[in-house]
């Protein structure tokens, strides 16, 4: 019989997020006339923007036609969306960057970048941070076994996303081969100030490391102080690839496409030679992806038009005024709340100390709500919980009432 890859067995968030379906199925059985409202998700609700779903039929349609279908894509992206994406986010802000790859959500990518890189690469993961990027290094056997009793993986270098630093992390005392870090971060929705990405670009360049910048939710920055792309910091090409999805931006959780930068002149050692990792990643990507699907790709192209500009501002502005009014709503009512500002993603600490799972429960059992516990997003999560702006205004409103009705 075959055996299969004992690291699997180590994930912790799979229980963590199997926890809450079981506690809400376990308040449904109990209380089926309740009417649950989900602030936990963090998935889109707004539709597609209609000149993108004009561009997606007219490209399906193309695909029926024997003069215009398409067969296999280049592995890389087709040119008119790689053009489209280095003109619209890079070189009209004077960002000059040309090493892109298209590619099918930003959670393979981050998932996927890490087998390039030694089994033994000594990796920096903040904690609280989205899941993916610790449990990929799990499967990859870079860690022991979950400790109930730590509250984490051993083998991993953890950095703390702390309340008295605002939830910036940084740079920590030990050089890391790799580091992840993501701008606006979820859970915490807070941004990286120049200041603070400048420590970690000269951390990078003093310890040969490199930077895994996941800018998932860069669209939703309105702070003046945060840099929307890590390739507006001197230095960073040679230190960070970036990693950008269209899903919150354009609304592609279910079409999934998103993009990566991976600087020609970022090198890492193979065999004691340096070797470019844009041409490694050419490689296996080639050799394993097959593309993203031609009309998925002249969708995401439209939101470069003026047209689809326009209406995803639109869409996007919608998401951002919700979590003002989440955070807002929760600040009234005498919570700390952090994020909300720049990221669909408010982080409120659990009310009189309350653990991150009994304030969940509560919330849950006496307002029906269903949040994330902190605690799911590492153990500095701790005494947190996440809501999600993305749900409809009536509900964020109604949610906010019941919540003061706990009080
Ligand atoms: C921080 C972060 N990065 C990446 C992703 C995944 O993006 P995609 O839908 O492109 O796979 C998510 C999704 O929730 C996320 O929160």
């Amino acid at each position: 019989m075959a055996n299969l890859n004992p690291h699997l067995e180590k994930l912790s968030s799979y229980y963590f997020f199997k926890d809450i379906d079981q506690r809400t199925g376990a308040l449904r059985e109990k209380d089926p006339q309740a009417i649950l409202f989900n602030l936990g998700i963090g998935d889109i609700t707004r539709p597609l923007a209609p000149h993108l779903l004009s561009a997606l039929c007219t490209a399906s349609q193309e695909m029926g036609d024997r003069k215009t279908f398409r067969g296999y894509g280049p592995s890389q992206g087709y040119e008119f969306l790689r053009e489209a994406i280095l003109y619209g986010d890079y070189h009209r802000l004077g960002i000059s960057i040309d090493e892109i790859f298209v590619s099918n959500g930003a959670k393979c990518d981050l998932a996927n970048i890490q087998e390039l890189f030694a089994p033994d690469s000594r990796i920096g993961i903040c904690d609280p941070a989205y899941p993916v990027f610790i449990d990929t290094n799990v499967m990859a056997g870079r860690t022991l076994s979950w400790s109930e009793e730590k509250g984490g993986y051993d083998g991993i270098v953890t950095v703390p996303c702390l309340e008295e630093n605002g939830f910036l992390p940084y740079p920590p005392s030990i050089p890391c081969d790799l580091i992840y870090l993501c701008s606006p971060n979820n859970p915490t929705g807070v941004a990286f100030t120049r200041q603070v990405l400048r420590l970690w670009i000269d951390y990078a360049l003093e310890h040969n490391c490199i930077i895994l910048y996941d800018g998932a939710y860069e669209a939703y920055i309105t702070s003046e102080d945060c840099p929307r792309s890590i390739y507006e910091m001197e230095g960073a090409r040679e230190v960070a690839i970036e990693i950008r999805s269209f899903s919150k931006s354009a609304g592609f959780t279910g079409l999934r496409c998103s993009y990566s930068i991976i600087p020609k002149n970022l090198r890492a050692t193979l065999a004691g030679k340096e070797i470019s990792v844009h041409s490694l990643w050419r490689r296996r990507q080639d050799m394993k992806f097959g593309g993203v699907p031609y009309p998925i790709q002249k969708c995401a192209a439209a939101m470069y038009s003026p047209e689809g500009q326009v209406e995803v501002k639109e869409t996007i502005q919608t998401y951002q005024e919700r979590a003002r009014f989440l955070y807002n709503g929760l600040k009234s009512m005498g919570f700390a709340v952090y994020g909300g500002i720049d990221a669909p993603y408010v982080w409120c600490k659990t009310p009189a100390g309350l653990s991150s799972w009994e304030y969940f429960d509560q919330l849950l059992e006496q307002a029906h709500i269903i949040c994330i516990p902190g605690r799911g997003f590492g153990k500095m999560g701790e005494g947190f919980v996440r809501f999600s702006a993305f749900a409809d205004p009536q509900m964020l409103a109604e949610s906010l009432l019941r919540i003061k009705q706990m009080a």
